[in-house]
């Protein structure tokens, strides 16, 4: 299994053409799948820290473009990291809006981190998942169709949470504090000098 670093998923979003504001989303969500991830693996966990870290980093990568284009971001983004010789980043991407099966018993896996921290990120700002999910109902709920999926989706991304901060030290409202503001700084500057140096 090949999983680009850090430095390496800076270059595939730039190469990827994003809205500055998509990567700011980006870097945002992977500092709470990661936070995650690291209360998981302080007590034993097979979760693979670098594939949440490209995971979350690489999620959005056709979001820019699917604006335009009007195509699923989730399932093109999957594509489009498998076309790159990632495929098992591409499943988690493809995830990232719904699980293809989602289990409240059984181990914490890489996809279900990664979906939950896009749910507490609303642009790049961390925020409580009731606020996201009214967010995106809002935004997305255009037909009582979409309305209803957003709704089971919803009720999937509560049981998420559940399951992942239960053997956790830390609830999910304090995941904000534990995440101060000068990190998210700190990584926007460390891609854009990854990008002045491509
Ligand atoms: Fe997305």
């Amino acid at each position: 299994m090949i999983i680009p670093n850090r430095g390496e998923c800076f270059v595939l979003i730039h190469e990827a053409r994003p809205l500055i504001h998509i990567v700011a989303h980006s870097i945002q969500v992977c500092r709470v799948a990661l936070l995650i991830a690291d209360g998981h693996l302080a007590r034993a966990s097979d979760i693979r820290r670098s594939l949440v870290q490209a995971g979350a980093l690489l999620h959005d990568i056709t979001k820019t473009r699917s604006i335009t284009t009007g195509e699923r971001h989730a399932e093109s983004g999957g594509e489009y990291l498998a076309e790159r010789g990632y495929p098992e980043v591409g499943e988690i991407v493809r995830q990232h809006v719904q699980l293809d099966d989602f289990r409240k018993a059984g181990p914490v896996t890489e996809a279900e981190i990664v979906n939950y921290a896009d749910k507490r990120v609303i642009h790049d700002r961390i925020s409580p998942l009731a606020a996201r999910m009214a967010y995106i109902v809002e935004r997305y709920g255009r037909t009582p169709k979409l309305r209803e999926r957003l709704e089971r989706i919803w009720q999937e991304t509560a049981a998420i949470e559940e399951k992942l901060f239960q053997p956790l030290p830390f609830g999910p409202s304090e995941v904000a504090s534990r995440l101060p503001d000068a990190g998210r700084r700190k990584e926007m500057e460390a891609y854009e000098q990854t990008i002045l140096a491509y």
